[in-house]
C-alpha cells in the first residue's frame, strides 16, 4: 500500500492512540456484570457469568476458549446483535439498554463491521453489491457507494472479481468481500467471529494480515478464535471458560504499534443524501431484491399469482360482461327515444275492471298531451293485422297507423324515401312506409319500391319510404310491417274513432316522472277516471340498470372471495419466503438495516407479486372478452370500464399490503442472532 489515502482507514479514529494500559483512557466498550442466560425447556441455563470487560480504542483483542464456552454469545452482545440478560453495557459511554431496535441498528450501521466464519454474503447479488449494502442503509449516494465498494475490493485484491457472485468466489475471496463489507461504512470496530475458521491456512494468513493492517490503521478489532497461533497475533487475549473470563492479558509476543490514522475518510460519509432520496434509494434496493427473489423462484411466484390472476380476471370480465349486457339492453330501450312515455288504451295493470280495450283513447287526447310544454312530440298509434298484396305476392302483415312524429319518437331511421308530415295526417293520404321485412317480402326483385302500390285488404297504399333494417334485439321480428297515417288507418281500414296508444317524447329538460304524473292528471281530468295505462321508458331503464348492477355486484362478490383466497396464497408464500431468507434478514440487520427496511422489502415483494398477478389477470380478462366478443353475439358483449381495471390494480395492491403485512412484520421482528444462525 502506498502513501495514498486508503479506503481501509477507519472513519472515526482519533488522531492519537492511547493504550488502555495508561490509566486515564476512556474505554469505548464497557461491560459490567454482564450475564446471559437462555431458556432451555423448563429451566434457564446461564451461558455468561459476571463478565467485566473494558475495550479501548485501537485494540486488537482475541477472545479464545473451548467450544461452547460462550465466545459467540459474548461477541453478539458486544456487537449489539443480542442483549445481555443482566448487567450494564456502555458503548462510547452510553448504556445500550436505553436504545430501541432502530438505534441499535444505527449503532451497528455506523460503528461496527461484522465478519463471520461463514461469510454470510447474499447469494443473489455480486461482490460489489454485497459490499455496498451497509451504505444503502446508511443513505450514501449510489455512485459514491459503488465507487467505494469497488475501491475497497480492489485494495483487498479483488479488483477483477467485483461482478462475481459469492458462489463464483473461493472461500478466502468471499471472506475478503465480507471484510470489505465490514469496512463499507467505516468499520470503526470490527467484530470477527472465527474469521479464519472456514479457510485454508494460506487464506487464513491473508485475512489475518488484513485484520492486522486495519488495526494498525486505527480500527479496533475484536475476534473470536480457536487457534492459538491466531490469538498470538492479537495484542490482548481474553480467555473464556464456561462463561467466565478466566484470563485477560496483554500478549507479550505482539509488538504492537499504532499508526496515526488519517481522518480524510470523514469526507466520504458526508456524501449522504437527504432523507427522502435516501428513502427512495432504499425502496429501489428493496424493489431490486424483490425482483431477484421472484426471479429465483419463477414457478412458485407464478403459482402464487394464480389465485390473484383468476380473481382479478373474473372480477374484470364479470363487471365487463355486466356492463356490456346492460349497455346492450339500454341501447335497445333508447331506440324507443331517450325519454318516452307510452299511454295505452285499457285500465291500469292490476285493475279488477275490464282488462283491455275501452276504445276511448282518442287522437284528441294525444293532441291535448302534445300541447303540454314538457312534451316535444306525440305519436298516436293503432295496430292491426291484414293481408297485403303486391302483384302476385300475397302475405299477412302487421299494419300500424302512426303520427307524423313516429320516427322522431322511436328513433328509427329511413333507408329510402320520406316519412309522413302534418299534411299526410290531416289529409288522410294513402301513403305507406314499409319496413325492411316488407321490402324483402314484396320487392325482393325490385331495386326501388318507392312509388309502388300495395293493396292492404282492398285499400291501395303508395310506398313513400322504406325503414332501415332494425337492429333492435327486442322488437326484431321477421313479419313484414307497413305504416300509414293513423288518420287513414282509422277511417279507411278500421272505421273507428279511437287509437290504441300514443307515445309522448318528453323534453329532456323535464323529469320524466313529473311528466308522467302531469299526463296522468290531464287524462284523468279528460276521461273522468284512470282508464288508461301509462308506462315510462325511464323507469324501465332504471329497473334494468338496477338489476344488472345488483347482478354484477352479486357475481363480483363471489369473485372477491376468490381474490381473498388468492391473497391468503400470497401470504402463505410470503411466509415461506421469509423463512427461506431468514439468514439474509439476519445479515441485513447485522449491517444496520432498520426493522422498517426489512418490512419494506417483504411488503414490496408481496405487492409486486399481487400487481403482476393483477396485470396478468387484466390481460386474461381482455383475452376472455375478445373471445366472447369475437363470437359476434349481438346482445352478449364484454365492455371494459377503466374503473374496473383501475379497481383491479388498487385491489391487488391492497391485497399485497393486507396479506403481505403479517409475513413482512414477522420478518422485521426477527432477532438478528437467531436469524443469522439459521440457514
Ligand atoms: N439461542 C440459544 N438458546 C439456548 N442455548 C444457546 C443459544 N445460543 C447459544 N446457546 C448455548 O450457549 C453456549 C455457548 O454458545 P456459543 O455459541 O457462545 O459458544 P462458542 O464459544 O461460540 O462455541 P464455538 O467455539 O463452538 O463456536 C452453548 O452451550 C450453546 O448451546
Ligand atoms: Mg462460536
Amino acid at each position: 500500500m502506498t502513501t495514498q489515502t486508503s479506503a481501509l482507514t477507519a472513519t472515526n479514529t482519533p488522531k492519537t492512540h492511547t493504550s488502555h494500559a495508561t490509566t486515564d483512557a476512556q474505554p469505548i466498550m464497557q461491560l459490567t456484570g454482564i450475564t446471559k442466560s437462555f431458556q432451555a425447556g423448563e429451566q434457564r441455563i446461564q451461558i455468561l457469568h459476571n463478565i467485566n470487560l473494558n475495550i479501548y480504542q485501537g485494540e486488537m483483542v482475541a477472545i479464545i476458549g473451548q467450544s461452547g464456552s460462550g465466545k459467540s454469545t459474548l461477541m453478539n452482545i458486544l456487537g449489539c446483535l443480542d442483549q445481555p440478560s443482566s448487567g450494564e453495557y456502555l458503548i462510547f459511554g452510553d448504556p445500550i439498554k436505553r436504545l430501541d431496535a432502530d438505534q441499535l441498528a444505527k449503532l451497528r450501521r455506523e460503528h461496527f463491521g461484522f465478519i463471520f466464519q461463514r461469510y454470510h454474503l447474499l447469494g443473489d447479488i455480486n461482490a460489489q453489491d454485497n459490499v455496498a449494502i451497509p451504505a444503502v442503509y446508511a443513505g450514501t449516494d449510489h455512485s459514491i457507494r459503488m465507487q467505494r465498494a469497488q475501491q475497497l475490493l480492489a485494495e483487498l485484491g479483488l479488483a477483477d472479481k467485483t461482478h462475481n457472485r459469492p458462489s463464483q468466489l473461493s472461500g478466502g475471496q468471499q471472506q475478503r468481500v465480507s471484510i470489505a463489507r465490514a469496512l463499507m461504512n467505516g468499520g470503526e470496530i470490527i467484530l470477527a467471529d472465527e474469521p479464519t475458521g472456514a479457510l485454508d491456512s494460506k487464506s487464513g494468513e491473508d485475512v489475518m494480515a488484513i485484520l492486522q493492517r486495519l488495526n494498525r490503521q486505527g480500527h479496533t478489532v475484536i475476534m473470536v478464535t480457536h487457534d492459538p497461533n491466531i490469538a498470538a497475533q492479537a495484542n490482548r487475549v481474553i480467555e473464556l471458560k464456561d462463561g467466565h473470563i478466566v484470563a485477560d492479558y496483554q500478549n507479550p509476543s505482539s509488538n504492537h504499534s499504532h499508526h496515526q490514522s488519517s481522518s480524510t475518510e470523514k469526507a466520504y460519509s458526508l456524501h449522504k443524501k437527504n432523507s427522502l432520496s435516501a428513502f427512495i434509494d432504499r425502496l429501489l434496493e428493496a424493489f431490486k431484491m424483490s425482483l431477484l427473489a421472484m426471479k429465483a423462484h419463477k414457478m412458485r411466484t407464478l403459482l402464487t399469482m394464480l389465485g390473484i390472476i383468476i380473481g382479478i380476471a373474473s372480477v374484470v370480465s364479470i363487471v365487463g360482461l355486466g356492463k356490456g349486457s346492460q349497455e346492450q339492453i339500454l341501447s335497445n330501450i333508447s331506440s324507443l327515444g331517450t325519454n318516452t312515455i307510452t299511454i295505452a288504451d285499457g285500465y291500469p295493470w292490476g285493475d279488477p275492471r275490464r282488462r283491455y280495450h275501452n276504445k276511448n283513447l282518442t287522437p284528441e287526447d294525444a293532441q291535448a298531451v302534445s300541447a303540454q310544454p314538457y312534451i316535444v312530440s306525440v305519436s298516436p298509434q293503432i295496430d292491426a293485422t291484414a293481408t297485403a298484396r303486391y302483384r302476385n305476392i300475397q302475405e299477412s302483415i302487421n299494419i300500424s297507423g302512426i303520427g307524423e312524429d313516429y320516427l322522431k319518437v322511436t328513433g328509427e331511421k329511413l333507408a329510402q324515401g320520406q316519412g309522413f308530415d302534418a299534411q299526410s295526417i290531416r289529409h288522410r293520404t294513402q301513403d305507406i312506409i314499409i319496413d325492411n321485412n316488407a321490402k324483402r317480402t314484396f320487392f325482393a326483385n325490385e331495386a326501388n319500391p318507392i312509388g309502388k302500390v300495395i293493396l292492404i285488404g282492398n285499400v291501395p297504399g303508395r310506398v313513400i319510404g322504406v325503414l332501415a333494417p332494425n337492429k333492435d334485439a327486442f322488437s326484431a321480428s321477421d313479419s313484414p310491417t307497413l305504416y300509414m297515417p293513423y288518420t287513414t288507418m282509422m277511417s279507411r281500414i278500421q272505421g273507428s274513432t279511437y287509437i290504441e296508444r300514443f307515445v309522448a317524447l318528453v323534453d329532456s329538460g323535464y323529469a320524466s316522472s313529473a311528466a308522467e304524473n302531469a299526463i296522468k292528471e290531464l287524462l284523468i281530468s279528460r276521461h273522468g277516471e284512470e282508464d288508461f295505462r301509462i308506462r315510462n321508458s325511464d323507469s324501465i331503464r332504471k329497473t334494468i340498470e338496477a338489476t344488472t348492477t345488483s347482478m354484477t355486484l352479486l357475481i363480483s362478490s363471489i369473485a372477491v372471495i376468490s381474490l381473498i383466497v388468492g391473497g391468503i396464497g400470497v401470504m402463505n408464500i410470503m411466509l415461506v419466503s421469509v423463512s427461506e431468507r431468514t439468514n439474509e434478514i439476519g445479515v441485513r440487520m447485522a449491517v444496520g438495516a432498520r426493522q422498517s427496511d426489512i418490512m419494506q422489502q417483504f411488503l414490496i415483494e408481496a405487492i409486486l407479486v399481487c400487481l403482476l398477478g393483477g396485470t396478468l389477470g387484466v390481460l386474461l380478462a381482455f383475452m376472455i372478452g375478445e373471445g366472447i366478443n369475437s363470437l359476434g353475439s349481438e346482445d352478449f358483449k364484454v365492455l371494459y370500464s377503466p374503473t374496473s381495471i383501475i379497481a383491479a390494480f388498487v385491489c391487488s395492491t391492497l391485497i399485497g399490503i393486507l396479506f403481505g403485512f403479517l409475513p413482512a412484520r414477522s420478518a422485521a421482528k426477527l432477532n438478528p442472532v437467531e436469524a443469522l444462525s439459521r440457514d
